[in-house]
This record gives structure tokens, C-alpha cells and sequence, in this order.
């Protein structure tokens, strides 16, 4: 009864890679006993970029069944998506009369995506945050798992909270960022001094579903750099350093371990050991899971509806006090 609620969402759009998995997937499934967990798919979200229809509900249907095919238990955690539960968009409305402009224009997420010259700048990307807000309070989240581009809009959701607190009394808990405490930042392939990005070209990252093959072709074009030694040095060899974490993270073990199972060995001998590594354990038993739950579009239907009906039941509870508060008639 006690448990701390968590709440994430994704978009589905783009493919999730192994940033994804090693950064956040994976430790999701260690959270599942001791939290209420919820792992929302952002379709409401999606659609503020213009999206093809069958695309946009496949990538949903897709990304959904990748959450499971990665470890989380649809008994254990809510895992569902955000149309189905209209709560989200109905929250969102009332959110947006206690958010203010200035507040919104504010948020760097927003400047860069209008800034790029896209002449489809609408509404629902400016109002994009308030509907986070509403995802994240809808459910009296206490944590929210999020990476550094996403820290903006849980202050805004946060900000929102107390706002709308002060004037009704304690409705919404307050949300706080949740820092894994194991979560590797995955580095590019190509550009190995930044991060893994979905916006990036594919050769740059591991596709979750990319074929073994391909996996094993990325890997083995992996940008390193011109000396031949393998150290641990991300300042100076970005490259080598980032495939002996993807290698450390992916086995389990540490840096130092790592280090000694390739004292003396070349590049291509590391590229291919992680690839083989990343392969064995990561993209085969995803995928062999994933094709599963795809085999089966029965069971995927149960567990989206079964897990839409679950979130409904917590968050209707909240919504109901919130327009009690601002004088809907309920
Ligand atoms: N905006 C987030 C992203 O692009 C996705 C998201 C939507 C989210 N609602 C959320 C993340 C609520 C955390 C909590 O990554």
C-alpha cells in the first residue's frame, strides 16, 4: 500500500538502441517489487510532429511489446498507452489554465524544436509539457526516471503541483527526479563523444532490433581512434573507452575486469568481443521475446487493455478530486 509510485513515459517514435536499454529498460524490471511502476507509451505526445497513422500504431503496439520483451512484467507493472486512458488529455486541460505562457516558451526543448525552421509549430508543442505534467501527477508519482533533457519539464511539472496545491490544498504529490542508481550513458558508435540518440543517423546507434548481423557490422565500424592500446580513457579515447563500458555493462562486471580480459588485444578483437557480447546476451533473447509477443497479437491486446483499465482505476481517483476542486460538478 506504502510503495512509492514511478512514472515514465517514451514516444514512439524512432527505434529504441541500446542507450535506451542499458540506460533505462533494464533497470526498470530491478524496480518492479519495491515501487508501483508505471511505463506509459506517449502517443498524445507523438502526434504534436506530424506522424504517419499506421506508422505511429505500430511504432505503439511495438515499443509497448519491446518494454516486455526487455523484462517488465505486465502483472508487476503498468504498462500501457496514454490514449487509452483519456484521463491524460483530460488532466492536461486543466493543467494548462494553471500553467502560464512565459513559463512555456521558456522550456529549451520547445526554443530548439521551434528554432529548426519546421513550419508545423502547433499548439500542442508548445503545450507538450503540460501534458508530462499531467502524465507524472495523474497517479500521485512520487519519481520520475528521467535523463538530463527531460529535467526541465519535471520542474514545470513540479512548479505546476505546488501551484495548484496552494490553491486547493494537498492534491498532488509532488514529484522528484529519480536517479538510477546503475543507469550507463551509452555512447554513439560513430560521434563516441556523445550520447546514443534515436535523432541520430542509424549507423550511430544499436538498434534493439536491428538483425544480429547488423549489430555485429556497427560494432565492427565502431570509431576509435589511431593508437592501438586498450585503456579506459574517455577524455582522450572516447571511442575504445565507451565500447569497455557497453562491454562492462553488458556482462555485469567491472571496469577492472574488463580491462584484464583485453590486456594486449587489439581493436578489432575488442569490437568484435562486444558486438558478440552485446548480441548473446542483449539482442537475441529481446528479440526472440519480442517475435513472441508478436506472434501473439491476442495477448498483447489483453495485456494493453487489462493495464489501460489499471492506470484508469488509480488516476481517475485524482482527477475526480482535482474537478471537484476547481468546481466541475462530479
Ligand atoms: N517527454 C518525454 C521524452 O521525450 C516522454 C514523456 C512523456 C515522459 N511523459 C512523460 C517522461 C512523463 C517521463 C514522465 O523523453
Amino acid at each position: 500500500m506504502d510503495k512509492k509510485t514511478i512514472f515514465s513515459g517514451a514516444q514512439p517514435t524512432g527505434y529504441p538502441h541500446l542507450g535506451n536499454y542499458l540506460g533505462a529498460f533494464k533497470n526498470w524490471s530491478s524496480l518492479q517489487d519495491e515501487y508501483n511502476c508505471l511505463y506509459c507509451v506517449v502517443d498524445l505526445h507523438a502526434i504534436t510532429v506530424r506522424q504517419v497513422p499506421a506508422e505511429l500504431r505500430k511504432a505503439s503496439r511495438n515499443l509497448l511489446a519491446l518494454y516486455i520483451a526487455c523484462g517488465l512484467n505486465p502483472e508487476k507493472n503498468i504498462v500501457y498507452i496514454q490514449s487509452h486512458y483519456t484521463g491524460h488529455a483530460e488532466l492536461a486541460w486543466i493543467l494548462n489554465c494553471f500553467t502560464y505562457m512565459g513559463e512555456l516558451g521558456r522550456m529549451t526543448q520547445f526554443k530548439d524544436k521551434s528554432s529548426k525552421g519546421d513550419t508545423n509549430i502547433n499548439a500542442g508543442l508548445f503545450n507538450y509539457p503540460v501534458l508530462q505534467a499531467a502524465d507524472i501527477l495523474l497517479f500521485g508519482t512520487h519519481l520520475v526516471p528521467v535523463g538530463e533533457d527531460q529535467r526541465q519539464h519535471l520542474e514545470l511539472a513540479r512548479d505546476v503541483a505546488i501551484r495548484f496545491n496552494n490553491i486547493y490544498g494537498d492534491v498532488f504529490t509532488v514529484p522528484e527526479p529519480y536517479i538510477a542508481k546503475s543507469g550507463a550513458k551509452i555512447k554513439s558508435v560513430t560521434h563516441p563523444e556523445r550520447k546514443m540518440s534515436k535523432s541520430d543517423e542509424e549507423s550511430s546507434q544499436i538498434i534493439l532490433l536491428d538483425a544480429p548481423d547488423v549489430v555485429m557490422r556497427k560494432f565492427k565500424r565502431a570509431v576509435t581512434d589511431s593508437e592501438t592500446e586498450i585503456r579506459y580513457d574517455v577524455e582522450n579515447k572516447p571511442g575504445v573507452s565507451s565500447l569497455l563500458e557497453i562491454y562492462a555493462n553488458t556482462r555485469g562486471i567491472s571496469m577492472d575486469d574488463t580491462l584484464v580480459e583485453f590486456d594486449g588485444k587489439n581493436y578489432g578483437y575488442l569490437k568484435t568481443a562486444v558486438g558478440e557480447a552485446v548480441v548473446d546476451i542483449i539482442i537475441n533473447p529481446i528479440q526472440a521475446r519480442f517475435n513472441e509477443l508478436s506472434a501473439n497479437p491476442d495477448y498483447l491486446d489483453k495485456v494493453l487493455k487489462e493495464n489501460a483499465e489499471k492506470a484508469a482505476y488509480i488516476g481517475n481517483k485524482i482527477l475526480r478530486k482535482v474537478k471537484k476542486k476547481v468546481g466541475f460538478i462530479v
